[in-house]
């Protein structure tokens, strides 16, 4: 395939000021030519990078364009903070602020309209997997998408593939089964648009490491990763970003 890696990094609501500062000086030495290399920091940290060699991305975005909403964030903001990529559907927001596959899919339609990439993120809860529900459940947060943007629009959409019982946890999806739900998020795309599901750019996330990075990255339908706790580790997270093929 001639898919290019991306490698993401979500601090979620962490780092600071100096982790900004380690982490463009690490990768300001480094040749990351061969991946695309993305930190998506907390909100008031977007303005702080100016010297970096890797894209921004923001953790969410309001369905709404702007107006009376406090604490919420614009789509047309972040574009102006330089960020290309937002992180959309995380499973912490699904849980922690109820968002449900349909509002997921108004974001996403948003971020698109303003191109913006969304980093759109699906995965399964161990209940579902253990009651084998998983492809529907997959199926499910995908159609939502498709339903209201059409599936020519995952030609911008890059799908970010994170088994709840595996972020934060430690307990990594082995490479076998990362790439069995990858290969049927492929193969659910390629019902619509073949062309599509076969350029459309589908990461891992879920406990990825230095250490792991290369055996899960090696699989033939995984094209990168999400990486949260790992990517508060500058060096980790260049070793998970040169891991990329
Ligand atoms: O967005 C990142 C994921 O939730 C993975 O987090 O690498 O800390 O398991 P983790």
């Amino acid at each position: 395939n001639n898919r290019r890696p991306i490698v993401a990094g979500n601090w979620k609501m962490n780092g600071n000021l100096a982790l900004i500062k380690q982490v463009e000086e690490l990768f300001s030495d480094a040749d990351i030519s061969h991946v695309d290399v993305v930190v998506c920091p907390p909100f008031p940290y977007l303005g702080g990078f100016n010297d970096s060699n890797f894209a921004l991305g923001g953790q969410n975005i309001s369905h709404y364009e702007s107006g009376a909403h406090t604490g919420e964030t614009a789509v047309s903001m972040l574009k102006e903070m330089n960020c290309q990529y937002v992180i959309l559907g995380h499973s912490e927001r699904r849980a922690d602020n109820n968002e449900s596959n349909e509002l997921v899919a108004d974001k996403v339609e948003l971020a698109l309209a303003h191109k913006l990439i969304p980093l759109f993120c699906i995965g399964e809860p161990e209940d579902i997997r253990e009651s084998g529900q998983l492809f529907d459940f997959i199926a499910a947060q995908i159609d939502a998408v498709i339903n209201k943007v059409g599936i020519a629009a995952f030609n911008d959409i890059v799908i970010a593939y994170e088994p709840i019982w595996a972020i934060g946890t430690g307990k990594t999806a082995s490479p076998e089964q990362a790439q069995e739900v990858h290969a049927f998020i492929r193969q659910h795309l390629a019902k619509q648009d073949s062309n599509i599901a076969n350029q459309c750019v589908i990461l891992y996330g879920g406990s990825v490491k230095g250490s792991n990075a290369v055996e899960l990255f090696s699989q033939p339908d995984v094209d990168g990763g999400l990486i949260g706790g790992a990517s508060l580790n500058p060096e980790d997270f260049l070793s998970i970003c040169l891991a990329a093929k």
